[in-house]
């Protein structure tokens, strides 16, 4: 059976104290031709005696034996690959020579310390469940997961909070951070690209808490959005033709709503013969196109120096010759750098923002680049906005979890102060279903964006259907 299958059984990892068998380690277990074994002396008493028996107590002596050996054999030898085709034979021996572990559940065993040793311990299941877009550790105990889009408790467990640290160690020490007192939040990747935060007590209350992003391999696509719901087809035809006519085009919405995946989309949408540079604070696009350029921001070290921020990325993409410019979040100063970039020249820009509607997003634009330090008057900056973006696309988590594009709207330009927004595309909610499914429906405003002429001017013509209103479908 091959490690990953293995790793694929459920983890069934219960309880919060390891037990004790006071045994030892069996001194017949297979012989070693390498060393001499010694006794393990750990410092602290990783295993503890059992308080109570229950039925799996066999499991967990089991457990407790063989998991001392391996500590035993890491003195050794702490290369991983060597020990884990070990585990199972160690646990034929000592059931071998110990009748009273007869009935062990060893398979079971044997994969959940291979789990803790190459894996990511209790998590790992649900790393490997493809259902599961988001995992959160509040703590040994309390384990969270994003399945379907809808936040689930788990029956996850880890020991305790040193259990829950090692894993956090286990996934920070590869990139040469640390966390402890000195550095209680850190930001790391897991191998496969999948974004973890931790944080850990004093600061978190619950204990060690993890929380992970999985990366999917397999991104998202418009097909699935469309049929997920996320946007109609018509709406999705717009899209493609707005990027192809290098509009800049800006995506808002709240954590979760589904931005990144949205700019991942539309990214792809980018003909392949131009040059993409993407920025990002932690780079999760997939762009199908072979010219891409990825950045990636940096935080400050242990120091607080050497950090590299979007605004310098999205200054120095611009030395680049960049056909466009992808940006994964705008959220400080770098909003002015856009904006200029986008007013001149780099047209066909893409970025997203944290916003709760277009309008919202535009007075969020004008704070981020009162960041910037520069001293404009508000009608200069509207008229920078005004100039720079020409869609902003809405998008929302709804109730029941699924993804929205609630708008698709226009940014006409500026009128005395303010800047004209006109809805192309909107979502009506209608209601909740006896599922609590929500229902509604994504429909044209009727409304040809000004842009209309840009597009044909640019040899995308789209047929007149997409801007076809619900009565007009009707009739
Ligand atoms: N249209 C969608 N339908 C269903 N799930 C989605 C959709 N878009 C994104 N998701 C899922 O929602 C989660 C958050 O998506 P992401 O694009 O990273 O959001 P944001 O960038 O707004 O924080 C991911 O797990 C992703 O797989
Ligand atoms: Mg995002």
């Amino acid at each position: 059976m091959s490690l990953l299958s293995r790793l694929k059984e459920k983890d069934t990892e219960g309880d919060k104290k390891a037990s004790d068998v006071q045994k030892g380690p069996k001194q017949q277990s297979p012989p070693k031709p390498e060393a001499e074994k010694k006794e393990p002396t750990p410092k602290k008493p990783i295993i503890k005696k059992p308080e109570r028996s229950s039925d799996n107590e066999k499991d967990k002596q089991l457990k407790a034996l063989l998991h001392k050996q391996i500590l035993q054999e890491m003195k050794e030898s702490d290369d991983i690959d060597v020990i884990v085709p070990k585990i199972e034979e160690m646990a034929i021996e000592i059931i071998k020579e110990d009748e009273s572990f007869r009935g062990a559940d060893r398979k079971k065993i044997v994969d959940e310390l291979t789990n803790d040793l190459t894996g990511f311990g209790p998590i790992n299941p649900l790393l490997l469940d493809d259902d599961v877009s988001e995992i959160m550790v509040n703590g040994p105990n309390r384990v969270y997961c994003e399945r379907k889009g809808k936040l689930v408790l788990t029956d996850v467990k880890f020991r305790d909070n040193e259990h829950v640290m090692h894993v956090i160690e286990k996934i920070v020490a590869p990139l040469g951070r640390r966390v402890d007192e000195s550095s209680p939040m850190v930001d790391a990747r897991l191998p496969d690209g999948s974004r973890v935060n931790a944080i850990i007590p004093p600061l978190s209350l619950n204990g060690p808490t993890i929380t992970i992003r999985k990366f999917s391999e397999d991104p998202f696509v418009i097909d699935d959005l469309v049929q997920f719901g996320t946007l109609t087809k018509e709406m999705a035809i717009f899209l493609d033709a707005c990027v192809k006519a290098r509009l800049n085009m800006f995506v808002s919405g709240g954590t979760g709503s589904g931005k990144t995946t949205t700019l991942n989309v539309l990214s792809n949408f980018i003909p392949s013969d131009e040059r993409i540079v993407t920025i990002e604070d932690a780079a999760e696009l997939q762009l199908g196109q072979d010219h891409v350029v990825s950045l990636e921001s940096r935080p400050p070290n242990i120091e607080g120096k050497g950090a590299i921020t979007i605004r310098d990325l999205v200054r120095n993409s611009l030395r680049m010759r960049p056909d466009r410019v992808v940006i994964g979040e705008v959220r400080g100063a770098e909003a002015l750098d856009m904006l200029q970039a986008m007013n001149t020249g780099h047209d066909g820009s893409l970025a997203t923002g944290h916003s709760n509607s277009p309008r919202d997003m535009i007075s969020r634009l004008e704070t981020m680049v009162l960041m910037a330090g520069v001293d404009l008057p508000v009608k200069a900056i509207r008229e920078q906005i005004a100039g720079a973006i020409d869609v902003i696309i809405q998008q929302s988590r709804l109730k029941d979890g699924s993804r929205k594009i609630t708008k698709i709207t226009e940014v006409q330009g500026l009128e005395g102060d303010i800047i004209v927004l006109q809805d192309i595309f909107t979502y009506e909610q209608k209601g909740l279903d006896e599922n609590g499914k929500v229902i509604g429906e994504l429909m044209s405003t009727g409304v040809r964006p000004k842009f209309y002429e840009r597009l044909e001017n640019s040899g995308i013509t789209i047929s007149s259907e997409v801007f076809m209103t619900k009565e007009e479908w009707a009739g």
